[in-house]
């Protein structure tokens, strides 16, 4: 039985520069290289959980504008239930604007029509929702949307696993209602900074991603660390989504939160291979092989 996961998040198409630096204020320089690439916190996601075996179904909003076909097209040849995403009106599809310089990333995402996947359309899902082994949720969509999600999944007793990126703060009620809660270090120091009541509540549902220093959560106060992979890295976009898609899948299918982690932490490795966000992301035998240590791409 494949475990069933429901995405409820953004789709993107990424437009991404390549240049040896980033340009200053009122400055033109000259680029590398441009390319125009599926993405979307939410669409890389439910990839990242398609290719690892989850029956995935994306709820999300993409225009009525050609980037709207080509990423429904995309995410359909990728094996995802796409029946429940929006074409909408009067709305550009959602873009992040990349520039890779200097061996990293900075992003300015324009939501367009992720903004259109409103509170009230979640009603329409409660089945689909309810019938999930888990939900998977960021923060690119409107955040009444994602509290609706988070506390229909939580009612009917489903695993919700949510990710804060990019960060905003996070109210009580969304806290309470998921299970684990999984920033990157920078989010976490934000969440923490944000949150007035009890810490140690919220502890107990982090798992907090360190990229190559693997990742750390809480047992009954415990901190646990789940050691990383070193690969020599080529892009880092869409690692986070690689690492949640993956979790959803383990969790789903019953696994432990630490052996979860473990898998997702191979999955995220190898997506930093490969340039952009959903180019790397693994199938369940490229992580059997990397693990099992076949894998050149290993080297420390
Ligand atoms: O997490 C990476 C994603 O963030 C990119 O694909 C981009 O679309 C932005 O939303
Ligand atoms: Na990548």
């Amino acid at each position: 039985n494949r475990p069933r996961i429901t995405v409820i998040g953004s789709i993107n198409m990424d437009l991404v520069t390549e240049a040896d630096r980033r340009p200053g204020a009122g400055e033109t320089i000259l680029g590398k290289q441009f390319s125009t690439i599926p993405g979307g916190k939410g669409a890389n996601q439910a990839v990242s959980a398609a290719r690892l075996g989850g029956e995935v179904t994306m709820i999300g909003c993409v225009g009525e504008d050609a980037f709207g076909k080509e990423l429904l097209n995309h995410l359909e040849a990728e094996g995802i239930i796409i029946d429940n995403v929006e074409p909408v009106t009067h709305s550009q599809t959602g873009i992040a604007a990349i520039t890779l310089a200097e061996g990293d990333n900075s992003i300015i995402v324009v939501p367009g029509a992720n903004d259109a996947l409103t509170e009230e359309k979640i009603l329409r899902y409660e089945k689909i929702i309810a019938d999930s082994d888990a939900v998977l949720l960021q923060l690119e969509i409107p955040m009444p949307t994602v509290i609706r999600a988070a506390a229909m999944a939580h009612k009917h007793g489903v695993k919700v696993i949510l990710n804060p990126a990019p960060f905003q703060k996070l109210p009580e009620e969304l806290i309470n209602d998921a299970d684990v809660i999984t920033p990157n270090e920078h989010e976490y120091e934000e969440l923490m900074k944000n949150y007035s009541a009890d810490p140690d509540t919220l502890k107990e549902k982090l798992v907090i991603t360190k990229g190559g220093d693997g990742t750390v959560f809480y047992d009954k106060g415990k901190e646990i660390h789940v050691p990383g992979y070193q690969v020599d890295v080529t892009d880092t976009t869409g690692a986070g989504d690689s690492f949640n898609g993956a979790l959803a899948v383990q969790m789903a299918k019953g696994a432990s939160l630490e052996e979860s982690i473990r898998y997702a932490n191979a999955v995220g490795a190898l997506s930093v291979t490969k340039f952009g966000a959903q180019s790397g992301m693994p199938k369940a035998d490229d992580v059997h092989n990397f693990v099992t240590g076949s894998d050149p791409r290993i080297c420390g």
